[in-house]
Formats: structure tokens, sequence, C-alpha cells
């Protein structure tokens, strides 16, 4: 059920974080993958990794601000593997300015990579994925997008939660051409931001969390796979949320 053999992924910002541990994920799971990242080299280091465990990589520079290269390495990537089976869109800023002192420009910024840059990669992949009659498309939320976070700006959480919105008019849009497009919203995962935050902040963090832990990157990868595989055919336009139950619903 699990199994994403024959499978194809493109994940956009796979060059480290939750990116590169979903890219990872679906490449263990049988998928060959496409990992794409603003920061080209760390793409390929990410790439390079897995290759050296015999899976089937490559890795393309791509700013998903840009729609025009968005549809062009998305293109190549279909090229190299005939088609995509499975979008992960997860590139994302993640600032953390208070709202009394977000500029314009930053605002801008992050709506343009964190929402647009979803919106770009549900269309591109969409289109796509509807005219083959297959397919799953993966958005990257966060629980900022779901409750109230001091953790992360206004503009990052604005953001999150407009992917929830968007999640839902694709999965209804893309229904009944069996695409299905589902969002994950994680909670304090370990990864590069959290562990940039300072040890009492992270020891905050925490202690809000239920479980009393934070979450592994891998726990994402394999809700990713899940949703990607045959098991998640039957979900779409749902959130997954993995947050240690710090937010129950
Ligand atoms: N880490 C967490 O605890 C957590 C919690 C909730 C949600 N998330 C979400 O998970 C996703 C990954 O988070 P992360 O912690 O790994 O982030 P990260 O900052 O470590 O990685 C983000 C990646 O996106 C890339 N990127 C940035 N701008 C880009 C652009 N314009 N075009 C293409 N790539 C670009 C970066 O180079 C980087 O490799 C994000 O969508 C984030 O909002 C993470």
């Amino acid at each position: 059920m699990f199994s994403l053999s024959g499978r194809t992924a493109f994940v956009t910002g796979a060059g480290q974080g939750l990116g590169a541990a979903i890219a990872r994920g679906l490449a263990e799971a049988g998928a060959r993958v496409a990992l794409t990242d603003i920061d080209e080299a760390a793409a390929d280091a990410v790439a390079a990794d897995l290759r050296a465990a015999a899976h089937d990589c490559i890795a393309l520079p791509l700013d998903v601000r840009d729609e025009t290269a968005f549809a062009r390495r998305f293109d190549a990537a279909v090229q190299r593997f005939r088609a995509i089976d499975v979008m992960v869109n997860n590139a994302a800023l993640t600032p953390s300015t208070s709202l009394w002192d977000i500029p314009a420009e930053e605002w801008d910024q992050v709506m343009a990579v964190n929402l647009r840059g979803v919106f770009f990669g549900c269309r591109i992949a969409g289109l796509h994925m509807r005219d083959r009659g297959a397919g799953r498309i993966i958005n990257l939320s966060s629980i900022a997008g779901q409750r109230a976070s001091a953790a992360t700006g206004v503009h990052y959480a604005a953001s999150k939660a407009g992917i929830l919105a968007l999640t839902r008019s694709f999965a209804q849009e893309l229904a009944p051409h069996d695409v299905t497009v589902n969002a994950i919203a994680p909670a304090a995962i370990r990864s590069p931001v959290l562990d940039a935050m300072d040890e009492a902040r992270q020891r905050t963090v925490r202690a809000g969390i239920p479980l009393g832990r934070f979450g592994g990157a891998e726990e994402v990868a394999a809700a990713a796979v899940y949703l990607a595989s045959a098991a998640g055919a039957f979900t779409t336009g749902a959130t997954l949320d993995l947050n240690g139950g710090r937010l129950m619903r």
C-alpha cells in the first residue's frame, strides 16, 4: 500500500530541512525524485547523497516565485521521468519579524514564495496531472496557519492559512480527474529553522506540546509517503496535522 515503486516526484525547497527529508522518504519508498531549490548547490548535495544510496534522482535550480521558470523546470522533470505522479510544494521562507515591524517588501516576499509559489506549483502540476487523469499534490502548510503563533510572523501565518484554502480549491477542481490535493500542517519539527532558535525559546515551545518532544523530519516524510501512495487514494482536500497534540480538533 505504501510503495512508490515506478512513481515519480517533484519536490520544491528540497535542499535542506523537511524538503530534503521528504525527497529522501519518497525515494526510499521507491519513487524517482526531482529535487529543486533556489539554492542549487544544496539540492545537488542532497541528490548526490540519494544517488549514492542507489536512488534515481535529479537536482534542478528553481525559484518558485517565477512561474515561467517553474513550468520550464517541471517540463524538464517530465522529460526526464516521462511524467510526474507526485508534486510536493514545500519551499518557504520562515521569518519571525513582529507584526508591528514587518516592512511591506518582506510581506510581499513571504507571500511570493510561500503562497504564490504554491499556487504556481498546484497549477502547473495540476494541469499535467489533470491531463493524465492521475496524480498527488502535497502542500506544506503549518500550525501557524491554523492557530495563533508567536514563533513565526503573521505574514508566514497568513501564507500558511492561504495554502489551506488553495489546497481545498485545487482538491475540488481536480477530484473528478483522480488527482488528490492535500496539506500537511506540521509544528515544531526538528529542522534548521528550529535549531536556529535559542535554547530558552526551544524549551517554551517544547513545553506546549502534549507529546513532550519535537517531531522528526522523517515523520513528516512518512505523512507525504502516505498521501503519495495507494494508501492515501481516498484522502483529498484534507489537512494532516503533525503537531504532537498541540492542536487537537
Ligand atoms: N520545520 C518546521 O518545524 C515546520 C513547521 C511547520 C511548517 N513547516 C513547513 O515545512 C516546509 C519546510 O520547512 P523547513 O523547516 O524545512 O524550511 P527551511 O527554511 O529549512 O527550508 C526551506 C527551503 O526552501 C528553499 N527556498 C527558499 N526560497 C525559495 C524559493 N524562492 N524557491 C525555491 N526554494 C526556495 C530554501 O533554499 C530551503 O532549502 C515549509 O513550507 C515550512 O513552512 C516547517
